[in-house]
């Protein structure tokens, strides 16, 4: 699942209010203190040069988020404090489905290119029913997505104002903070409950392409500014000897490439290299070749449809690397095997998969948590889809993927120095000669 979307160093699970004012000036609103106000997850959390919002100067506001080290309650909690956690999840649930309306249905998008807007203005923009949008807009104010001018106004007389931290988080998807996405794939899995709790009865899956648009483009959309930010303008240029080679005219393939956004980006940063992006479902490779088209259609770029376990290729490549889908895979060991096969030698096999703990640990932290929330709902699902299966999963450990690797014939792996707070990446070690 996606989580290079934002960096996020807050352990703060809870949602909570603050007092607000708004501080207007001749740009629009451009800081908030009053109302009540809360892009949770961006609160103190993305550090200077990663945010938009953050490098602006915009005050954030802030949640009181629990103390460092500060464990949810657990299993040993009283039953109060086991009713609030429970409850704090329902209304995180409820809103999760909210943002998936207010992005589905352009509200995000449109409050943040028009600023201040009645709930009729809104409805009239989108094309929506008025009453849904006043609802909406009440809803989002109550649970402190978007600032409300005057509470006792005429409920269609009042304006409604998304902030510049709520609106990088939820309408501007080219952010590093942009989390609207996850709503869809929370959608996703969502949907096909009665799936997931009849492949938990029978060892069966739900596969990808089962899970559908919603979680093909929420899965996209969420590692797009990740991909078109810091993994060509940070991340590659930082490895030097690959860099180079990639600057030089090198040629790429990129495993499991989904809608094409880690390929989109290495064609239009590295122009004099070849990129190949393969995926096993069609759905995803149409919308890749989409999604070219719209950034430039680059000709050095292109996608191929096919199980990357045949992909060929022997020898052919500089760089061969799988963006978050190894752990997705019911036969990781032998796309691995074919992916130390597809490298020249002296090439470079490169692994980005989720930086979960090293070993199983309870309870966990936010990562720990988000990474099993998805494993029980989509990853281990979709890998178990297609039978036989090893059931890897979201939390697939590094010793884990060291397994697989030297079962596919590498001599190891190694982490390699590269910052990120949800992913890690490795280097799959080729074997001499
Ligand atoms: C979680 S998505 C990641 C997509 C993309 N790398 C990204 O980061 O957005 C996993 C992708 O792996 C693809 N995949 C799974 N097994 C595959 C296989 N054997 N060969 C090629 N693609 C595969 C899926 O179709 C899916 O698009």
């Amino acid at each position: 699942m996606p989580t290079g979307w934002f960096t996020l160093r807050t352990t703060c699970s809870l949602p909570a209010h603050r007092e607000y004012t708004l501080q207007r000036d001749s740009a629009g609103i451009r800081s908030a203190r009053g109302g009540r106000l809360v892009p949770a997850a961006t609160a103190g959390a993305i550090p200077p040069g990663r945010g938009r919002e953050y490098d602006q100067g915009v005050a954030s506001p802030t949640v009181d988020a629990p103390a460092a080290g500060e464990s949810p309650p657990g299993p040993g909690a009283s039953a109060e404090a086991f009713a609030g956690k429970v409850f704090a999840a329902l209304l995180g649930a409820l809103e999760t489905q909210a943002i998936y309306l207010g992005d589905k249905l352009g509200y995000y998008r449109a409050l943040d290119d028009h600023g201040a807007l009645t709930a009729p203005a809104l409805a009239s923009i989108t094309g929506t029913h008025p009453r849904y949008a006043r609802e909406w807009l009440e809803h989002q104010a109550v649970n402190g997505y978007v600032l409300v001018d005057e509470p006792r106004a005429a409920p269609d007389a009042r304006q409604y104002t998304l902030t510049e931290g709520a609106a990088a988080v939820l309408a501007r998807d080219s952010d590093l903070t942009y989390m609207a996405p996850f709503a869809s794939l929370a959608a996703a899995t969502a949907s096909h409950l009665d799936a997931l709790v009849h492949a938990y009865r029978t060892g069966g899956g739900v596969s990808w392409k089962q899970l559908g648009d919603d979680a093909r483009e929420g899965q996209g959309a969420a590692n797009k500014p990740l991909y078109l930010g810091p993994l060509v303008n940070e991340y590659i240029p930082s490895l030097g000897a690959i860099h180079e080679r990639l600057s030089a005219g090198a040629a790429v393939a990129d495993i499991g490439c989904g809608t094409g956004w880690s390929s989109i980006a290495m064609a239009t940063r590295y122009p004099a290299s070849t990129i190949d992006g393969y995926d096993i479902d069609e759905a995803s490779i149409e919308q890749a070749r989409r999604n070219a088209r719209a950034s430039g259609n680059p000709t050095n770029l292109g996608f191929h449809l096919g199980d990357a376990a045949e992909a060929g290729q022997d020898g052919h490549y500089d760089l061969v690397c799988a963006f978050e889908c190894i752990h997705d895979m019911p036969d990781p060991v032998s796309v691995l095997a074919t992916m130390r096969r597809m490298a020249k030698p002296g090439g470079t096999v490169m692994i980005m998969d989720e930086k979960v703990a090293e070993a199983f640990t309870a309870p966990g932290d936010d990562t720990e948590r988000l990474m099993y929330g998805f494993s029980i709902l989509c990853c281990l699902p979709d890998g178990m889809s297609h039978q036989p299966s090893v059931g890897t999963g979201t939390v697939m450990r590094p010793s884990t993927l060291e397994a697989y690797g030297r079962s596919a014939g590498f001599d190891g792996l190694e982490v390699l120095p590269l910052d990120n707070d949800f992913f890690r990446f490795y280097r799959l070690i080729l074997p001499e000669g």
